[in-house]
């Protein structure tokens, strides 16, 4: 199976450059799965949720979601992306499995980042995951690394690949995900982007790029640079993902021990 992911540099707003150079950065790939950033057309700091809004796209109808169904037939792959997503008045930081007929897998991010909780209203859905044929796909976003329940709640719905779109600035996510690869013995692709972003006078976000592709054994199969926008698409053997043992005598998710663990 060829999995892979986009890391992209967009302009804060400039919806139709950033799809555009979306287009020259996946022309002449194909895959299976390809997964872009969180807001990967839109860019990231949005100061208002006013804002947020104005630049949200239904799912139904939206350009960003036409602009991924052609992008689907012309790479062959499923594409995860992150988006803003506007539903009955609401704004969500979303993300979306879509192929040449359409969405096909839906999730709103859970964890909201520092500001983002002044911009957007916080997921309303399930973990999703959802099946396209050679795998079974997760989808979190960005910030829900930082809370190993959402990697392990994907796992345990049968997720194979974790799909994490993501615009990082702490330093400790790439590293961070090859704990949840190991915990879960899942693949985790994390799409980033690169750039600075300082729409807040004073506050520029520098966003850290090293996207990556880590295997259940918590192998880094590929780390993409800290500021350049790059295309990966590698081949992997998704049947790892389906072995839970990592010896005869311990199974990940037939020893956890839920009669110790607490909700809080
Ligand atoms: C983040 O969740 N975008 C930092």
């Amino acid at each position: 199976m060829k999995i892979g992911f986009v890391q992209n540099e967009p302009r804060f707003g400039e919806v139709e450059h950033n799809l555009d150079r979306l287009s020259t950065l996946l022309a002449n790939h194909s895959a299976d799965l390809i997964v872009l950033p969180e807001l990967f057309n839109t860019g990231y700091q949005f100061t208002t949720r006013e804002e947020a809004l104005k630049l949200a796209e239904p799912l139904s109808g939206g350009r960003t979601v036409e602009w991924l169904m052609e992008a689907s037939r012309r790479t062959q792959a499923a594409l995860v992306a992150g988006l803003a997503e506007s539903s009955g008045g609401r704004v969500y930081n979303s993300a979306v499995l879509v192929r040449p007929e359409g969405v096909i897998g839906h999730y709103r991010k859970a964890h909201l980042f520092d500001t983002e909780k002044r911009v957007f209203d916080p997921g309303d859905l399930p973990l999703g995951v959802f099946d396209i044929g050679p795998a079974r796909v997760g989808i979190m976003i960005c910030f829900d690394w930082r809370f190993p329940e959402t990697a392990r709640t994907l796992a345990l719905k049968g997720a194979d690949i974790i799909a994490h779109p993501s615009n990082l600035v702490l330093k400790h996510c790439p590293d961070a995900m090859i704990t949840r690869c190991l915990e879960n013995r899942v693949f985790a692709i994390t799409a980033d982007r690169v750039g600075t972003e300082e729409r807040v006078a004073g506050q520029p976000l520098r966003f850290i790029g090293q996207s990556q592709v880590v295997d259940p054994d918590g192998n880094v199969l590929h780390r993409a640079s800290a500021d350049q926008e790059e295309v990966k698409i590698l081949s992997v053997d998704i049947r790892q993902a389906r072995e839970k043992r990592i010896n005869p005598n311990n199974d990940l998710f037939d020893d956890r021990r839920e009669d110790l663990y607490i909700a809080r």
